[in-house]
């Protein structure tokens, strides 16, 4: 059903590691299971081991996109939402250090034949990493264009066989400070979803890093979920779960304000947010005052590869 277009699939030779790197890591890659089994791995994976690991080294395949200039790596990492650690755009890269990313746990559970808990080092190597330069659009109106680092969430998926009934997949964040409300009124932990056939499209990567480094923990490592056809926030970082399901789940923004904020929340210049407009947006990718305003695209540019999910709905309704 989903077509991947050749401009998806079509990568210059340029781009493609040479057979001799891939293999070096593929080597690399068994052999350090092998001395170190799973436990092991993730224990070479101390935070301290991960921050200087470059992920760069393990990428197998490396695929382009957008035809806009790529935004400098200090500002994806200085501008971030990640609400756990604070209000402003700047309170995460001042905060997020306090995150503990060692030892990390993912939890798979839910409608699947075959639950499994991961643990980092056990799913950071589980495919070869790829990177995808993606348009990134947040729904306050501004976007980026970041290289993420990762692998296809569907290859995790069909590791775990989800049964006939999960129709969703649900993703909850960590939780660390249990009282607290978050600002706005945020409950703990944020979640986010997805339909089953949007976690198994092959551009929604689970991620691991960016420009070629593991995720700074503004971003939310050790690991995260990228899905660039949709507004930034249905890209949930520090992911401690993944539940299958079988009705729609409760997600952060579209609990807090269902009017504002749809469950599929597909990049979409036609259906403003009741706030504001949604068919322009601010390129955050060069260090100016004024940053260029260019006209949004349907799907985020993505439609070629996605649209065909949404045949027959009606995306005013389910915004
Ligand atoms: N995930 C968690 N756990 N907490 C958050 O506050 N914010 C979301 C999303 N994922 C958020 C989150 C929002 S609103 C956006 S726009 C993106 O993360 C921001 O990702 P970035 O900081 O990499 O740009």
């Amino acid at each position: 059903m989903l077509l991947l277009t050749r401009r998806e699939t079509e990568i210059p030779s340029s781009e493609i590691t040479p057979k001799e790197t891939y293999e070096a890591f593929e080597l690399n890659r068994r052999q350090l299971m092998k001395g170190l089994g799973a436990a092991g791995v993730a224990m070479a994976l101390t935070r301290k081991a991960r921050a200087e690991l470059k992920i760069d080294d393990l990428v197998a395949t490396r695929y382009t996109a957008p035809d806009r200039a790529t935004t400098p790596e200090q500002m994806a990492k200085s501008y971030n939402n990640f609400y756990e650690f604070g209000e402003e755009k700047s309170d995460p890269a001042k905060n997020a250090h306090t995150l503990v990313t060692y030892p990390w746990n993912v939890k798979v559970e839910g409608l699947v034949a075959k639950p499994r808990t991961f643990e980092f080092g056990e799913l950071f190597h589980l495919q070869p990493m790829q990177q995808r330069v993606y348009r990134f659009r947040c729904v306050e109106a501004w976007s980026m264009v970041i290289p993420w680092d990762g692998f296809p969430l569907s290859e995790l998926i069909k590791l775990v066989e989800p049964l006939p009934k999960a129709k969703f997949v649900q993703f909850l964040s960590l939780e660390n400070r249990k009282e607290e409300i978050l600002p706005y009124g945020i409950p703990w932990p944020y979640s986010e979803g997805l339909r089953m056939d949007e976690a198994m499209n092959p551009l929604t990567l689970l991620t691991f890093g960016s420009y070629g480094e593991t995720l700074a923990n503004q971003q939310g490592a050790p690991v995260r979920v990228i899905v660039p056809w949709k507004y930034g926030f249905k890209s949930p970082k520090s992911i401690v779960k993944i539940k299958f399901v079988e009705h729609m789940p409760p997600t952060t923004w579209n609990e807090l304000a269902p009017n504002e904020y749809g469950f599929y929340s597909n990049v979409n210049p036609q259906v403003d947010h009741p706030r504001w407009s949604q068919a322009h947006e601010r390129l955050l990718n060069a260090y100016t005052l004024f940053p260029k305003v260019v006209p949004t695209l349907m799907f985020n540019g993505y439609g070629d590869q996605v649209a065909s999910m949404y045949a027959g709905m009606n995306l005013r309704k389910d915004f």
